[in-house]
């Protein structure tokens, strides 16, 4: 079972906007996504590189360094030159809590 973690108020992500947070020693990016709430790893698994610079369409983030493609509900990818999935993370609301899980 995965332990959920605390990592922020609700209010303090609001709809079109992303927060990003360590978490052990791993940095993740959480989307708003029309209310819904959506964690990435914050590296690109093609190169390595922060996809919280990324552009987000609808669920497509796009990372800026070589426009690799992934779907921030599942990690998927959408486009090259990445092949492997990024990883994504559970999150809940708890009360006014914003929570991700420690371990998918
Ligand atoms: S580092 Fe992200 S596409 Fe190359």
């Amino acid at each position: 079972m995965s332990d959920f973690v605390t990592i922020a108020k609700v209010e303090d992500l609001p709809p079109g906007e992303r927060l990003v947070v360590e978490l052990g020693r791993h940095w993740i990016v959480v989307f708003n996504v029309d209310g819904e709430f959506y964690a990435v790893e914050d590296n690109c698994t093609h190169e390595e590189y922060p996809l919280s610079e990324g552009t987000l369409d609808g669920y497509a983030l796009e990372c800026v360094k070589h426009g690799a493609c992934f779907d921030v509900r599942d990690g998927k990818v959408l486009a090259p030159p990445a092949f492997v999935p990024v990883k994504t993370y559970a999150v809940r609301v708890e009360n006014d809590d914003l929570q991700i899980a420690a371990r998918k």
